[in-house]
């Protein structure tokens, strides 16, 4: 009998993705001590962007919240369109030039990177980028053993990407079959999901918030109204003006999402989904009111979970603009105007302001995504 533990023991456990990488960094660092940064970035072919995801490095990540769109990153195209991971031995070979976030990287002392694409049944879907504070560690032996830990790394990621996928394909299923979409387009989905996560990133130095974090917002944040398919189209779907009976009713999508939720995690057998309770707090809360007049709990302030307080604001921004079965769209100054009277009202004040404040985004992602476009 020869003792021995399992050295990766430590990924049965149901332990946060973040956690998960910065567990494998250690063991990797073990045999490569040189390897002092790990970090995945995923690409969403929607808007061409490559956004960091996860990270594992001592100190401050200099690539925090950073997104960039992969035509402006020729290297990273590049090694796209190589289908071959890239090793730079020393990145000082871009010192006259490069992108911004290689410059970023050099900045904060790290001198090589090995970065390698990932790919799901053959489609692109991010990078991992491995970087040391010191030049040639790259070899032979080195690589192997990266190789081996980036398709873990990869496969862990796939696994909770892969989970939320489904799920967001089942919900919509769900909005497909029932009226749901008449109301809630793809396009406002896609537009405030996209404005949940400018002002998630806008406050992610002052709440500590994680890339992990973000991004789950913005993957969560399309949920929000899910409950909405238990409500009759008659209430739904009404022209105009509901009467107070009909708003109670209309005021229950909001338990009844967090049943479906609920309900969907179970039949689905997510357990390896993180931050789901980031899910649950969307759907629930996303129409409670700061001063503590809204649905459903009455919850004040802080009280409120802060991704429900984003998405609140996201949602409202969204709704003024658009068009409903029950109003005309608004324009973005009116809409912000409303928002700015309903900031410490019913809207958190913070987050109004990361939205306004970021204006010049939110009038891309409303060119980008318009409603005309198939959702
Ligand atoms: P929704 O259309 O997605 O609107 C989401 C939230 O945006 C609303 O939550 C409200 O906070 C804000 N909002 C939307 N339109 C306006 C507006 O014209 N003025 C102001 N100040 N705020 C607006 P709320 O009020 O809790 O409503 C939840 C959902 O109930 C709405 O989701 C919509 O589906 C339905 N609803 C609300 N009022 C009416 C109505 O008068 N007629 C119909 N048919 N549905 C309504
Ligand atoms: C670029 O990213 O566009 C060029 C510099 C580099 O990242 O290697
Ligand atoms: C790059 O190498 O172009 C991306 C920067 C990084 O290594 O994180
Ligand atoms: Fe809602
Ligand atoms: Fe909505």
């Amino acid at each position: 009998m020869y003792d021995h533990d399992d050295i990766l023991n430590k990924l049965n456990h149901n332990i946060s993705l973040g956690e998960k990488i910065r567990f494998l960094h250690g063991a990797l660092a073990e045999r490569f001590p040189s390897i002092d940064r790990i970090s995945a970035a995923i690409y969403d072919p929607k808007s061409d962007i490559l956004k960091t995801f996860v990270h594992s490095s001592g100190g401050d990540d200099p690539l925090s919240h950073y997104q960039a769109s992969l035509a402006e990153s020729r290297a990273l195209r590049e090694i796209l369109e190589k289908g071959r991971p890239r090793v730079v031995n020393d990145l000082a070979i871009f010192a006259a030039g490069g992108h911004a976030h290689t410059l970023q990287i050099r900045t904060q002392g790290y001198r090589s990177s090995y970065t390698m694409p990932m790919f799901l049944n053959g489609v692109f879907f991010g990078f991992i980028f491995f970087n040391s504070y010191t030049k040639d560690p790259f070899t032979n032996d080195s690589l192997h053993y990266l190789d081996l830990f980036g398709h873990l790394i990869s496969l862990i990621i796939i696994n909770e990407v892969s989970s939320i996928q489904t799920l967001l394909a089942a919900v919509k299923t769900a909005r497909d079959v029932t009226h749901h979409r008449d109301v809630e387009t793809g396009a406002h989905l896609d537009r405030m999901s996209r404005f949940a996560q400018l002002i998630a990133r806008e406050m992610a130095d002052k709440y500590q918030f994680t890339d992990d974090y973000i991004e789950h917002v913005f993957l969560f944040a399309p949920l929000h109204d899910i409950g909405k398919i238990g409500i009759p189209d008659s209430i739904l779907l009404k022209p105009g003006k509901l009467t107070e009976q009909e708003f109670m009713n209309m005021q229950q999508h909001v338990v009844k999402g967090r049943r479906i939720i609920d309900e969907m995690l179970e039949n689905f057998g997510f357990d390896s989904i993180q931050h789901v309770d980031i899910l649950r707090n969307i759907a629930t809360y996303h129409h409670e009111a700061v001063n503590g007049s809204g649905y459903p709990q009455g919850l004040e302030g802080v009280a409120i979970p802060i991704e429900a307080r984003i998405v609140a604001v996201a949602d409202v921004f969204d709704a003024l603009t658009s068009r409903r079965p029950y109003k005309e769209p608004w324009s973005n100054e009116d809409a912000f105007t409303t928002l700015r009277r309903l900031a410490g009202v019913s809207l958190d004040r913070e987050c109004v302001d990361a939205l306004e404040c970021h204006r010049p985004e939110v009038e891309a992602i409303q060119a980008r995504f318009q409603e005309d476009q198939i959702g």
